[in-house]
């Protein structure tokens, strides 16, 4: 096995990343054991991209953790041009029999930092439930991501766990990597601390619980709509 050294930065993130994995997505999907609402509800879009590509005119859109597509196909066939990605492989195998048929959405298997995005810059990014599963030292260059691939006014959806809950306890950078955790949440104020350098906030609102044949909103959720500045 090849002994781990770290001589850049990108070995020392990829060390940070290997003591803190976290779920195996591959056997998330694939075994189906945890009925989140979001593998139940596999083919409903979440109610606040609903509500805002009804209110905004969208050309492309790139998903940030799409896992098998809800949102991305729900966008496609809305007719905006979608670049999804996941890293796991049985999702995206999931994703990509639903969207059959579908020309405008692309469906890539791959961690989202190391997608080759050929300096092309998108109306909107979309986020439901990946960012809380990032570890810290990764949400740098997530922000940084997103500051690349946006366009200028371009917003940014987030969906993230919400700390103003009984039982979501927020954790500090810190105790992310003590604790071991495979997940975060957030509150508002760090939510606006981390993302207020580069963004305008223009709403962060929890999320209610709601299930129609269009939609889905799922309770513990911050949902955040934020404008490149
Ligand atoms: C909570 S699931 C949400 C899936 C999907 N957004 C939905 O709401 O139906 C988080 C997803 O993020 C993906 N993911 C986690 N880390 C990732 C990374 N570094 N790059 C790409 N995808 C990632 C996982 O594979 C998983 O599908």
């Amino acid at each position: 096995m090849k002994k781990v050294e770290i001589n850049n930065y990108e070995e020392l993130f990829e060390v940070l990343d290997r003591l803190n994995e976290s779920i195996d997505w591959n056997t998330f999907y694939g075994e189906r054991v945890m009925k989140a609402p979001f593998l139940v509800n596999n083919t409903l879009p979440d109610k606040l991209i609903t509500e805002f590509v009804a209110a905004h005119s969208i050309r492309d859109a790139v998903e940030f953790g799409c896992g098998e597509g809800r949102n991305a196909i729900f966008l496609a066939k809305r007719g905006i041009d979608v670049v999804a990605i996941d890293s796991s492989d049985v999702a995206i195998r999931n994703a990509k029999d639903k969207a059959e048929g579908l020309d405008n959405v692309r469906f890539i298997c791959s961690n989202f930092l190391t997608v080759d995005f050929e300096d092309r810059k998108y109306d909107l990014v979309i986020d439901s439930g990946m960012f809380h599963h990032l570890a810290p030292h990764r949400r740098l260059q997530y922000r940084e991501l997103l500051k690349k691939i946006l366009k200028e006014d371009g917003y940014f959806l987030l969906l993230c766990f919400s700390a103003d809950e009984e039982g979501a306890e927020e954790l500090d950078d810190l105790e992310f990597y003590t604790k071991r955790n495979t997940g975060v949440s957030f509150s508002e104020q760090r939510l606006r601390d981390f993302f207020d350098s580069d963004f305008e906030i223009i709403s962060i609102e929890k999320r209610g619980q709601e299930m129609t044949e269009e939609y889905i909103d799922i309770p513990l959720l911050y949902g955040c709509v934020m404008k490149l500045k």
